[in-house]
């Protein structure tokens, strides 16, 4: 069995998965005291993470019925993500492989979310195309094997979770501004006002930071009277609608979604023909760490104790 932490932003996240890609346990323990700040603050992670990550592991090893002594490679998310939140990660993983001359399998985080789509049950097989659409990232790629992916388009400012977070904020809704952004829109018109959806820029590639601005003044021009509900929905129709045409755009026929932004429950309802994996499984989670873990070489006793973290995707 595999046991994978993830801690790359605010979440703590640990996991025990099979090699066969069964999920036994996925603890995401969520820390819940960045909201007031409107955001996530890294040094206040990287304290929770500390304080929180050997509990996290213990719990992860009781639900799967599993001791150390069950545990055959500890995988754990190298980058991209908040540094000091990584090394949290990356430092206890390297703690629990070395204290039994483990293996350790170091893992890029978009990675391991394409790695999602190869969890049981229902895993699915490359050739597919992939959205990763997240807080912190909006990719675009092409699963063609276990191992890697060809990206196709990125955002060219914000990642669509964030363009909710920011447009959550401009509405006076709470942080994750996602969630909060849905439920309004259920209340409201998405045609009442016309956003744009970065159809402008060229290829497959997205921008969302024109869509946010074009809230703010809305909201501006509104003041107090601004229906909110109808902003909501029209924003978010706007977001959806850059990522599907996109998705569509591709032509391709197998599609999966994953990232925060899988939950939104627009974007489930308009890309309903895609393999859109379990809520749990979309957001940050260390199982997808594992499951990508299983394609991964993973690095022997001792070399592995001078891995680093890295803050940017390579
Ligand atoms: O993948 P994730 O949990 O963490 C990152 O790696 O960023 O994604 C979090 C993002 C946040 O921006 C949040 O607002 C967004 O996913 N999100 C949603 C919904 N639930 C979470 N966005 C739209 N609709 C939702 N229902
Ligand atoms: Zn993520």
């Amino acid at each position: 069995m595999i046991l994978a932490l993830e801690t790359s932003c605010d979440d703590t996240c640990a996991a025990v998965v099979t090699a066969d890609g069964d999920v036994r346990a996925s603890i995401v323990s969520s820390q819940g005291v960045h909201d007031r700040f409107g955001g996530v603050v890294p040094e206040i992670a990287s304290r929770h993470h500390l304080e929180l990550v050997n509990a996290v592991v213990d719990d992860a090893l009781a639900t799967a019925g599993a001791e150390l002594d069950d545990i055959s490679l500890v995988a754990v998310t190298q980058g991209p993500g908040l540094v000091g939140a990584l090394l949290v990660g990356v430092a206890t993983a390297k703690g629990i492989a070395a204290a039994r001359r483990l293996p350790l399998a170091p893992v890029d985080h978009l990675q391991g979310h394409v790695a999602a789509n190869f969890l049981e049950p229902g895993a699915m097989e490359p050739p597919f195309l992939c959205l990763i659409a997240s807080g912190g990232h909006t990719l675009l790629v092409r699963v063609t094997d276990h191992r890697g992916y060809e990206v196709i388009g990125r955002t060219l400012d914000d990642a669509a979770g964030e363009a909710f977070d920011k447009g959550a904020r401009l509405l006076g809704l709470g942080y994750p501004g996602g969630p909060a952004i849905d439920r309004l829109a259920r209340e409201g018109d998405p045609q009442a006002f016309d956003f744009p959806t970065g159809r402008g820029v060229a290829g497959l590639d997205f921008s969302f930071a024109g869509l946010k601005t074009a809230l703010l003044y809305k909201v501006r021009d509104l003041g107090d009277d601004a229906p909110r509900a109808d902003l909501a929905a029209s924003y978010q129709r706007a977001i959806v609608r850059a990522l599907v045409d996109r998705v569509r755009e591709t032509g391709a026929e197998r599609v999966a979604v994953v990232g925060g932004v899988a939950a939104n429950s627009e974007l489930r309802a308009a890309l309903a023909d895609a393999a859109l994996a379990p809520l749990a499984l979309c957001s940050d989670n260390a199982a997808m760490i594992a499951s990508a873990a299983r394609y991964v070489e993973a690095v022997p006793y001792p070399r592995y104790l001078a891995l680093d973290a890295y803050a940017a995707a390579i």
